[in-house]
């Protein structure tokens, strides 16, 4: 499984203890940034990790930011996109049996690197549960299709 993963300058210590941890359970890590301690702007890392997932080049994604709230507002804008910000672990495991969550978003300044390593097995390895929550996923798909029919010409998402 590929795993997009990305964050601004406050998610980016933590960043790389995940990186370590999505790499020793197997997975193949595409690293988006950003890679420097200077302040950079969330949601073009936020964009990049969303766009790899959406078109398929990623089949997960991380996503970090201080709290994890600008990222996921930036990773549910895009089609296909089920971001669920995670700083526990109960969130984490509901995020991928209900959800079928495909990026993970952590907050770099709230959690600290021993229970987002938890977190981000437990999500890794979590299944979906698919059944009843299979026709909400549906029915999110279908509110997505019509906001995407219904948008002005220049304003639809990717
Ligand atoms: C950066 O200072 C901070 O605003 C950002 O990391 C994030 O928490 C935004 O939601």
């Amino acid at each position: 499984m590929r795993i997009a993963i990305g964050s601004d300058h406050a998610g980016l210590d933590l960043k790389i203890e995940v990186i370590s941890v999505v790499k020793a359970l197997g997975y193949e890590v595409h690293d988006h940034g950003t890679n420097a301690a200077q302040s950079v702007d969330y949601p073009d890392f936020g964009e990049k990790v969303s766009d790899a997932v959406s078109k398929g080049d990623a089949d997960r994604g991380i996503l970090i930011c201080g709290t994890g709230i600008g990222m996921s507002i930036v990773a549910n804008k895009f089609s296909n996109i089920r971001a669920a910000l995670c700083n526990e672990l109960f969130s984490a495991k509901m995020s991928r049996l209900h959800n079928d969550a495909n990026i993970l978003v952590l907050g770099g300044r709230i959690i600290g690197k021993d229970l987002a390593k938890e977190i981000v097995q437990t999500w890794m390895t979590t299944p979906f549960e698919g059944g009843r929550h299979s026709n909400r996923l549906e029915k999110i798909r279908l509110i997505e299709g019509r906001m995407i029919a219904n948008a002005p010409t220049g304003r639809r998402k990717p």
